[in-house]
């Protein structure tokens, strides 16, 4: 396993706090760096506290360009339950960053696989520097859900049941949650120069024991973090529970 960088912090506040700094202190070193951000409840105070400071004066944190991690198959552009209007919504628009630098999927596009591709294209000539994630209680990374292979690139996937089920609240009902999605691959991901996995609350806890204490298995996608070079581990107490001796 690499050095990775578990920081435990106390309650949500801290969390939002040094999160924030982190993506500080990576911006001022880093020159337009292009950066993956993630959907979901764990990423939320991080980005209030982000935009909090933009508004106070930080104008430097909008100097990156923003590369889409997923979304979801079959919406229509502008459509406010995307996770590009959803990214927009929460940190993108406030930050003012500008269309041309958001690389975002094409939701409705005819053909899905020819647009997985044009992503892939830009993302295999680009450099990835910072990975910002989240977890999923069963391992998945952006839509690679249990099983996704290791060399997996960007491509149109099915929702894993339990995906679907988390998902049922944010989309009104279980019945309404689109069964097809589209994801950057773990090959995609693994390429990234830097990741920062954001965790928060007791229930990431068995699935954090799963990724980094057991053998590097396909079947918990998230356990290829064992060998990410330069990752650090923002989460509280309850989440790193298991993992933090
Ligand atoms: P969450 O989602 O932040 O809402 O827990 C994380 C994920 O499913 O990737």
């Amino acid at each position: 396993m690499n050095n990775i960088n578990f920081v435990s912090v106390d309650n949500i506040d801290d969390f939002a706090v040094i999160s924030a700094d982190f993506f500080s202190d990576f911006l001022q070193k880093n020159d337009n760096p292009l950066v993956i951000l993630p959907t979901g409840f764990t990423p939320l105070p991080f980005y209030k506290e982000i935009v909090k400071r933009y508004k106070a004066g930080e104008k430097y944190l909008n100097k990156f360009k923003y590369l889409a991690l997923d979304e979801y198959v079959g919406l229509c552009d502008g459509d406010y339950r995307s996770f590009s209007s959803w990214l927009g919504r929460e940190i993108l628009d406030p930050l003012s960053i500008d269309i041309k630098d958001r690389i975002i999927f094409d939701s409705d596009a005819a053909d899905i696989d020819k647009e997985c591709k044009r992503i892939d294209d830009i993302v295999s000539s680009s450099v990835i520097n910072l990975a910002i994630i989240g977890i999923g209680e069963n391992g998945h990374v952006g839509f690679n859900e249990p099983k996704s292979s290791f060399s997996s690139r960007t491509r149109k996937v099915f929702l894993h049941e339990k995906t679907i089920k988390a998902n049922a609240e944010y989309w009104g009902g279980i019945d309404k949650v689109p069964k097809e999605a589209v994801t950057l691959g773990l090959a995609n991901l693994k390429n990234a120069k830097n990741t920062l996995l954001l965790v928060y609350g007791k229930k990431k806890a068995k699935i954090l024991k799963e990724s980094f204490c057991a053998p590097v298995s396909e079947d918990v996608p998230s356990s290829y973090l064992q060998n990410q070079p330069n990752l650090t581990v923002i989460g509280d107490e309850d989440a790193l529970a298991e993992i933090m001796i």
